[in-house]
Parts: structure tokens; C-alpha cells; sequence
């Protein structure tokens, strides 16, 4: 059983893994899009009070769950309810959630990895023409870069938590907030920047619809990476003096930071390239900002940094995005990496061959779902169009079942473990923890309105995906 025995070495490495599991494509193209499309400033309040109020409480048990278990969620789940079979398959979900997931992220991150690649040997100029993206996602080129993702993430998660997860983490965090805050700054300096700044700031409530609110939960609970899993695995591998209130705490407000720089970079970024824009007419899906208009407005810069300068700000915004996706990328699949040490006595090498091969074999469908074979890419008819086999494994496992694992979470917590118990776990490495305003919310929202709103989320996400219909009268 090595992984009882892995654990990050410090509080910083734990926050800094946790945060990299939580800053990605989320927040660094979904949130500044969203923002800007649903009343800027009001979107930014929504969501904000959704992080602290909804979210935190969910995060705080979820790495309490992971660090009294040691164990990811099927494990957790068992060794809490006495191995009762129900939650069991709880916790099964909540393996198989990431594991799906990683499907799809893997093949957006390979997206970039070929982006970046393609930029920095001089091909921007195709990446922002018409058919560049197009003709990209369907060249028998991804497999290798496919291929060369897989080495990457083998290479961090075979050296295991703290010589993998963690390190990268050091690394790649860092370098990310370095190159993040950098971009912002050359982005501001670009003209008519401040009307995309004043777009995203300056709130307008009318904006605000229930659908919108909707959205925001959906939004805040996938950045944050809950419902996944991730943070009860990360939990199994924090040492027992670490606060967990407080690093949760650190954990959301970096992530908040980070979505927030983002849409300052973003932004400005569309505005200066196209001063009349409505950003109602960006797309709804980050996937088609990045790969399509982004690549579009970095060519636009060589009319004044030349086609060289305008390269280097594209790659380092490709890079940025990468990095930003490793490391979520590497959480998602440590979940089910932990599920075969700890449940199946697999080694760490082999747990991980078995997973790549597997969720490899998956990635190659969903690779292969945009045209490249039409059996993936007419794969099922539902709400009243028909949708490849990335569509699918993306409408089920991006963010519709989140909140339904979320809502299992709550009641697991609080009806099966129960609070007190949740109490004792969060006291420790927290003296005053027992008694504060912290504690008296935490139990509280988690045993009545948290659960009720996300199965509301949860059910109305179904319907409107699945059946196009919406329970708010949208
Ligand atoms: N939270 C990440 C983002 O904002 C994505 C992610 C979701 C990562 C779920 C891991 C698990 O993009």
C-alpha cells in the first residue's frame, strides 16, 4: 500500500497541486467569456458569492473526506459508511467521472501542445487562417502529439506525489502566474484595451436571468474542480498538521484571482482587435475562442510587433493555457491512478499504463469525432440534433454530473459520516476550528441548502442538454 505512505511535503506543495488542478482552461478562457456576455461586474459578484458560499463548504469536505480516509473516493466512501455497497457506487462515480473526463481534456490539451508547436516553427499565420483549425483537428499529426502529451503526464505521474504531482506543480504554478501577469500587462498596453477592461467590470444587472445564475454554479464548481474526486485524492495525501479549512480558502482565492487576471488579458485582448465586437457574438464554447479567434487576433498584432513578436505573445499564451491544463490534467488522472494502487494492488507504473492505454484508446475515439470517421462523428440524436462522441462524453461528464456528485458529497457528509465527525477531522491542524463561525457554517450549509441547490443545477443541466428544455423557463 505505497500511496498511504505518499503525502505532499509541505502545505505550499499541497495548495500549489490543489491550485493546479483548479486554474485550466476554465478559468483562463470560460470565466472572462462568460463574464463578458452575462452583465461583466454583476457575473463577477454572482459568481464570487457562489465560490465562497456554495463552493468552499464542498471543497473543505471534500479534502476532509480524502485526508481521514487516505484513500480516493471509492475507498473514502467504503471505509466511512462501514462498506456499505450504495456509497460504494457513490464513490464509484466518482472515479469514473475523472476518468471520463480526462477523455476530452486530454484531447483539447493535445489541441494546444500542437498549437504551440505549430506556432513556434512559424505557422501562426495558418493557425488564423479559415481552414487552419479545421483541417488540424482532423490530421493524422495529433496521434504523435497525442503520444508526446502521454509521455508528459506518464513522466509527472510515475514519479508520484511529491516528485511529480508536487514538483510540476512547483514548476509549472509559478511560471504560469509569471506569464499570466506579463501577458496582462502587454495586453493593456494594446489600443482600445480599456473598452474590453470597462466590459468586464462595469456590472449590468439586467443581465442577471436565472439561466445565467445557473450557468455561474456550474461554472464556479467545475473551475474549482469539485465533484471530481480530485481534492478527496489530493486530501488522502496531506499530512495531518495542514489546516484545511485555510488552504481551501487559499486554494479558491487563487483560483479566483487567476479566472479574474484572465479575463483582464482576455478581453482587452478582443476589444483592441476589433473595437465594435458584441460579446454576445463570441462563441459559447471556450474550445472555439482559443482555437479559432484567438489564433487570429495574435496575427493582427504583426502589424505592429511584426510576425516574429507576434509569434512569441501567441506561443507564450499557448504555453500559459498548456501548462495550465497539465496540471489539471495530471489531477484528473491520479484519481483513477489512486483507485488501482490502493483498491487493486496495482504498482504506480502499472495503474498508470493501464489507465493511458485505456483512456488512450477513448481519447482516440473522441480524437477521431471531428470528421475524421463518421461513426464517431454522428455518433447519437438528442435534443433535437445530432452529436459526435467527444459531444457526448463532453455534455455528460463536463459539468452535468459535477453537481450530482457534489450533491452525493453533501449528503455522504452529512448523514452518513456525520458533521461531528467532520468537525473532528477539520479541528485538526485547526485549534480554534471547533466553535468558530467557520465550523457553525460549514455543517450547516452542507446538511440543507448546498445539497438542494445543486441537485436543482444538476436536474435543470439534464434537461436543457438533454431534452432542451429548461426547468427555469429558458
Ligand atoms: N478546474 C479546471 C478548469 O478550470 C478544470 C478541471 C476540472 C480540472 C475538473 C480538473 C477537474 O479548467
Amino acid at each position: 500500500m505505497s500511496t498511504q505512505k505518499e503525502h505532499f511535503s509541505s502545505r505550499l506543495g499541497f495548495i500549489l497541486a490543489a491550485a493546479g488542478s483548479a486554474v485550466g482552461i476554465g478559468n483562463l478562457v470560460g470565466f472572462p467569456v462568460n463574464a463578458a456576455k452575462n452583465g461583466g461586474g454583476a457575473f463577477l459578484l454572482v459568481y464570487g458569492l457562489f465560490i465562497f458560499i456554495i463552493c468552499l463548504p464542498v471543497m473543505i469536505a471534500e479534502m476532509a473526506v480524502g485526508r481521514k480516509t487516505g484513500k480516493q473516493p471509492v475507498g473514502a466512501y467504503k471505509a466511512l459508511s462501514n462498506n456499505d455497497k450504495l456509497w460504494g457506487a457513490a464513490g464509484f462515480i466518482g472515479v469514473l467521472t475523472p476518468f471520463m473526463v480526462a477523455v476530452f481534456y486530454m484531447v483539447i490539451t493535445v489541441w494546444l501542445f500542437g498549437y504551440l508547436a505549430l506556432t513556434v516553427t512559424g505557422n501562426l499565420d495558418y493557425l488564423a487562417s479559415e481552414k487552419g483549425f479545421g483541417e488540424f483537428i482532423n490530421s493524422p499529426y495529433l496521434f504523435a502529439v497525442m503520444a508526446v502529451v502521454a509521455l508528459i503526464i506518464n513522466f509527472i505521474l510515475v514519479a508520484g506525489v511529491k516528485d511529480g504531482i508536487e514538483k510540476a506543480a512547483k514548476i509549472m504554478m509559478p511560471a504560469l502566474f509569471v506569464m499570466l501577469i506579463l501577458m496582462v500587462i502587454f495586453v493593456l498596453t494594446l489600443d482600445n484595451a480599456m473598452a474590453g477592461v470597462k466590459f468586464f467590470i462595469i456590472p449590468d444587472f439586467s443581465k442577471i436571468t436565472p439561466s445565467v445564475i445557473n450557468g455561474a454554479l456550474s461554472q464556479a464548481f467545475f473551475s474549482l474542480s469539485l465533484g471530481m474526486g480530485i481534492l478527496i485524492t489530493y486530501g488522502s495525501y496531506i499530512n495531518r498538521d495542514t489546516n484545511i479549512a485555510n488552504s481551501a480558502k487559499l486554494v479558491a482565492i487563487t483560483d479566483t484571482a487567476v479566472a479574474f487576471t484572465a479575463g483582464l488579458m482576455i478581453l482587452p485582448a478582443v476589444f483592441s482587435f476589433d473595437p465594435a465586437i458584441n460579446p454576445d457574438d463570441l462563441s459559447d464554447s471556450s474550445v472555439s475562442l482559443i482555437f479559432t479567434f484567438l489564433p487570429k487576433i495574435f496575427l493582427a498584432l504583426q502589424t505592429s510587433i511584426g510576425y516574429i513578436g507576434a509569434s512569441i505573445v501567441a506561443a507564450s499564451f499557448f504555453l500559459l493555457v498548456f501548462f495550465a491544463a497539465i496540471t489539471s490534467l495530471v489531477s484528473i488522472i491520479e484519481v483513477p491512478v489512486s483507485y488501482l494502487i490502493t483498491e487493486k494492488g496495482h504498482t504506480r507504473k502499472k495503474a498508470l499504463s493501464t489507465l493511458l492505454m485505456t483512456a488512450g484508446i477513448l481519447t482516440v475515439f473522441a480524437t477521431l469525432s471531428f470528421g475524421m470517421v463518421s461513426f464517431f462523428t454522428e455518433f447519437v440524436d438528442y435534443a433535437g440534433s445530432t452529436h459526435s462522441f467527444f459531444d457526448v462524453v463532453y455534455d455528460i461528464f463536463y459539468d452535468t454530473i459535477l453537481p450530482l456528485n457534489g450533491f452525493l458529497l453533501c449528503l455522504f457528509v452529512s448523514y452518513r459520516w456525520k458533521k461531528h465527525n467532520l468537525s473532528k477531522e477539520l479541528s485538526i491542524g485547526s485549534d480554534g476550528y471547533v466553535g468558530s463561525w467557520v465550523e457553525k457554517y460549514v455543517n450547516f450549509s452542507l446538511g440543507t441548502f448546498i445539497p438542494v441547490i445543486v441537485l436543482g443545477v444538476f436536474l435543470n443541466t439534464v434537461a436543457q442538454k438533454f431534452f432542451g428544455y429548461s426547468l427555469l423557463g429558458f
